[in-house]
């Protein structure tokens, strides 16, 4: 049996640790260990005893020993005090051995724990401590909110983030946990709190999704309502986000309100603006039900909608609370739809995750594996770049082409398809920058053969070159591409000339 990865609750002074860890203990049945309360017990002599008598140096010592010692150990509960992993080092040490879990209290609720409670030697300057601990609170990934829950909400939400989830850091210091698992929309309303979705919710949802999984879903979760908007792209515009608006007026939706966006790219993105804009934005979940939007759309925060002249120019960066991801949801894809997101995938693979081309995962029974492997890709960029100012551009990889043949064609080639034919042109511009070989080339064109995706369009070469160079990333009109340097390594170049874009297309 694989041993289980100790769970590290750690968070400023009176944010619940030591009752979030046992209510934690109690629902895992794992044992707990409260650090503070250990190292009393083996100096024989309380916290404020041992900061008179020995100081704070030989505390801090006894707490990075017994960090230690724990750390060899499997399974447990382990609350640390709320200095601890203030060292980088020793939370480096402990996020290696378990999975670290931030608290994050507001200051009003640690101000009147503090008031009930004594016996805590740095309780007196307690503000200042607070706002010079939260860089280090920060460093730590997965935080859990705790204003407003009881402890079992927490426990139950630490829970749910160590069992299944992924979890992207966000801009702000805080993150949120994308869960992927097969079966997990059949149990969500028995777990809805664990999910942070006890309601009220309303799910935005379109006319094909709805009797698929929106009605049984609205059912299953406490007080759920659900919006239908008409399917398809044309409908990502700013007549469907009014329409959401007004629904959720009619249903008294306000900030307490978590928003869903049930299904493929184009609700996340429509539902998503809404999330952000409604009463200057209100919590959002993204359940996402194409293969595209699981491994792209649904995780980073880019939101928006269409405009006549042009796709995406309205928007905002919104981060999901959390993403839930239901492998048995692609069942009933499309066969069209699944070869789109595949292409999505494929393009994860050439830019960060080459495992991710191998034949023998792109099964409709590997999904949970693929999406899990494809996502990370997606996190690990954008975590490093949220707001799209550098590497995240390299999720664009073959886009500029894709988007240009896409809009020549009159949006009859679908998406995937066009980012296929846009991927194989920039490798292929890639080979003759002599930034890669003839051989990688045609790998990449024998792995879209294999999916059942084209690799190559007669199209109008000087129109799509015009398509091109209005991209929004092109800048004075100097182009700004992505190309491939190998396998798992991108990157971006500007200034190819006319010539060389016309002698690809
Ligand atoms: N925000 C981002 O970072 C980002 C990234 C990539 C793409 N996008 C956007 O995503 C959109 C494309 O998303 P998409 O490819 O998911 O298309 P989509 O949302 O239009 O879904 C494709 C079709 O599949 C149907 N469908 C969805 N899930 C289904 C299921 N489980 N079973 C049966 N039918 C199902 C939908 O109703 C629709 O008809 C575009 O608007 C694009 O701009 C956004």
């Amino acid at each position: 049996m694989k041993a289980e990865k100790n769970i590290v609750i750690t968070g400023f002074m009176g944010s619940g640790k030591t009752t979030v860890g046992e209510a934690l203990s109690r629902k895992l049945k794992r044992e707990f260990v409260d650090m503070d309360a250990e190292i009393e017990r083996r100096a024989g002599m309380s916290i404020p005893e041992i900061f008179r008598r020995q100081g704070e140096a030989a505390f801090r010592d006894k707490e990075r020993k017994l960090a230690y010692e724990l750390a060899l150990r499997h399974g447990l509960v382990i609350a640390t005090g709320g200095g601890a992993l203030v060292d980088g080092e020793l939370r480096d040490m402990m996020a290696q051995h378990g999975a670290l879990i931030c608290l994050q209290a507001s200051p009003a609720d640690i101000r009147a724990r503090l008031e009930e409670s004594d016996g805590r030697p740095l309780a007196a300057n307690w503000e200042r401590l607070y706002h010079a601990r939260q860089t280090a609170y920060a460093q730590i990934p997965r935080q859990v909110i705790t204003t407003g829950k009881t402890p079992q909400v927490i426990a139950a939400e630490i829970a749910a983030l160590c069992a299944d989830a992924l979890f992207v850091k966000a801009p702000d210091g805080g993150g949120y946990p994308i869960h992927i698992k097969r079966g997990i929309l059949a149990g969500l309303g028995l777990d809805a709190q664990a999910y942070g979705l006890q309601g009220p919710v309303v799910l935005v949802t379109n006319e094909t999704i709805a009797p698929l999984y929106g009605e049984s879903l609205a059912r299953a979760l406490p007080q759920a309502s659900l919006i239908r908007v008409p399917d398809g792209e044309a409908h990502k515009n700013l007549d469907t986000v009014r329409q959401v608006y007004d629904d959720l007026l009619s249903l008294g939706a306000d900030r307490g309100t978590t928003l869903i966006a049930l299904g493929g790219g184009v609700i996340g993105d429509m539902a998503g603006f809404v999330a952000a804009s409604y009463m200057r934005g209100i919590p959002l979940a993204q359940i996402p039900t194409t293969l595209l939007s699981m491994v792209d759309s649904s995780v980073g925060g880019k939101t928006g909608v269409d405009l006549p002249q042009g796709k995406n120019l309205i928007g905002a960066f919104k981060q999901p609370r959390r993403v839930i991801i239901d492998p048995d949801v692609l069942n009933s894809l499309p066969q069209s739809e699944w070869r789109c997101g595949m292409a999505e995938v494929i393009k994860h693979g050439l830019i960060g995750r080459p495992s991710l081309l191998d034949e023998t995962l792109w099964k409709l029974e590997r999904a949970e594996e693929l999406i899990q492997q494809a996502v990370q890709v997606k996190i690990d960029v954008v975590e490093v770049d949220p707001f799209e100012t550098g590497i995240r551009a390299h999720l664009n990889l073959g886009h500029t082409f894709g988007h240009a043949i896409e809009k020549v064609t009159g949006y009859a080639v679908p998406h995937g398809e066009a980012v296929a034919i846009g991927i194989v042109k920039a490798a292929r511009l890639s080979r003759n920058l002599g930034l890669i070989g003839d051989a990688l080339l045609g790998e990449i064109q024998t792995i879209f053969w294999k999916i059942g995706l084209p690799t190559d369009i007669a199209i109008d070469a000087e129109r799509c070159y015009a398509a091109m160079a209005t991209d929004k990333k092109w800048k004075a009109g100097l182009s700004r591409l992505i190309v491939l340097k190998g396998v798992g390594e991108a990157a971006i170049v500007e200034g190819v000339s006319r010539e060389e874009i016309l002698a690809v297309l």
